[in-house]
């Protein structure tokens, strides 16, 4: 392959973030697919765009290539993911890129699928097209770190959410917790939600707070276009109630727990009582759940944080003080510094008087 002078890698990542803002375009609405954008450049102008539809609609380069019609030939696409190779339910794109006459493709991410993995990029190159790999990959992960982990190892991307005061508390002795932090952080909390594919809480959260734990609203988007996040209540006694508000859309709840004919007859899904890691995995293998957001208690929270399935930690600190008879965030009991769990920060944000802190495990001591 040609060596890049520097002017053309950056005229790449340059056209690289058109394509990753279409496809953050579709973060909302595509799931289980990752979302993938795709632009087509010609002559330093986009002839065409598009990112993933819904499930069972067309991919991000159908879109582009459609829009772009005969200026394609001769013309670069700029892809998010590697284009498909395998004919689901709509045919391989590195195909339809073949036929459209296109001269060059840059890709930022592999596609881990083993029907595609690599087999796209083949395509491309069998029939003559430049390829270019890995531009703008780590930005192009982060849209679909749940596809990209669940695909590769068959277990999900779990997010910890956690709501804090300055003193490390996150609910009243009582059990109260409306409100610890203010509007701008529960309104990114939304954000959160609308990309996973499930938001799995434990039962005392339910009986506490009678949560619904679905999206109600996101910025500039129209709810009822986004794929809602299933909810799943790990219930390992039976006690949830039927009469619970979670329970109002029940085709979308999950639970954990001994079976109860009253549930299925709601139509809600159960799984029997089994470890979270099973359980994980069960969702990421049988039911295309990749990205897994966890908003509990301590309890819950803590046994997912020792069983080191926690993969990213969210973090809302809000500017109080609840006091030492408010509940912990975490609630096991170490003795030794040598037991810490330690975390390496990735990102910090002021949202309203709040901060949110994200958070991912290290292996690293002080
Ligand atoms: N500030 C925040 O970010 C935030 C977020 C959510 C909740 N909260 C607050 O937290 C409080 C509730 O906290 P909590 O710690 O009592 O409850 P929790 O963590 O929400 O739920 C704990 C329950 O989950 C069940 N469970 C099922 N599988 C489990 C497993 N593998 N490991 C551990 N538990 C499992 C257990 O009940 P069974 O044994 O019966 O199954 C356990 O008692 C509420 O006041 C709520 O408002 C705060």
């Amino acid at each position: 392959m040609s060596k890049l002078s520097p002017d053309s890698i950056q005229q790449d990542q340059m056209w690289m973030q058109f394509a990753l803002a279409e496809a953050e375009t579709a973060i909302y609405r595509t799931r289980p697919n990752p979302a993938v954008g795709c632009v087509i450049v010609k002559q330093h102008q986009i002839v065409g765009r598009g990112a993933t539809a819904p499930v069972g609609g067309s991919h991000a380069e159908v879109f582009a290539l459609k829009q772009a019609g005969d200026q394609v030939q001769g013309a670069t696409a700029y892809v998010t993911l590697e284009p498909c190779a395998h004919y689901g339910r709509t045919p391989p794109c590195a195909n339809g890129l073949v036929e459209a006459g296109i001269s060059r493709v840059v890709i930022a991410c592999s596609d881990p699928n083993p029907l595609v993995a690599g087999k796209g990029v083949q395509i491309l190159k069998n029939a003559g097209i430049e390829v270019l790999q890995g531009v703008c990959e780590a930005q192009a992960a982060a849209q679909n770190r749940g596809f990209l982990k669940a695909i590769a190892t068959g277990m999900p991307y779990v997010r910890l959410k956690v709501a804090s005061s300055l003193d490390g508390r996150t609910a009243m002795a009582s059990g109260e917790s409306k409100w610890i932090t203010g509007t701008e952080a529960r309104q990114d909390v939304q954000h959160w939600r609308a990309i996973s594919g499930v938001v799995i809480t434990g039962i005392e959260t339910v009986l506490a707070d009678d949560c619904q734990l679905n999206v109600r609203q996101l910025a500039g988007i129209d709810i009822s276009s986004i794929v809602q996040p299933k909810r799943l209540v790990l219930d390992r006694q039976g006690r949830l109630p039927l009469n619970a508000k979670i329970l109002n859309v029940p085709e979308t709840v999950m639970v954990m727990g001994p079976f109860r004919q009253e549930l299925a007859d709601l139509g809600v899904l159960q799984f029997s009582v089994q470890p979270l890691t099973d359980l994980l995995q069960r969702l990421a293998t049988q039911h295309h759940i990749y990205d897994v957001l966890v908003e509990a208690g301590a309890t819950l929270s803590t046994a997912f944080l020792q069983a080191r399935l926690v993969d990213e930690m969210i973090s809302y600190v809000a500017p109080t003080f609840l006091g030492q008879t408010a509940r912990a965030m975490f609630n096991a009991e170490f003795n030794r510094m040598a037991e810490q769990l330690r975390f390496k920060l990735i990102d910090v944000t002021q949202l309203g008087n709040d901060v949110r802190l994200r958070l991912i495990p290290s292996q690293e001591t002080v």
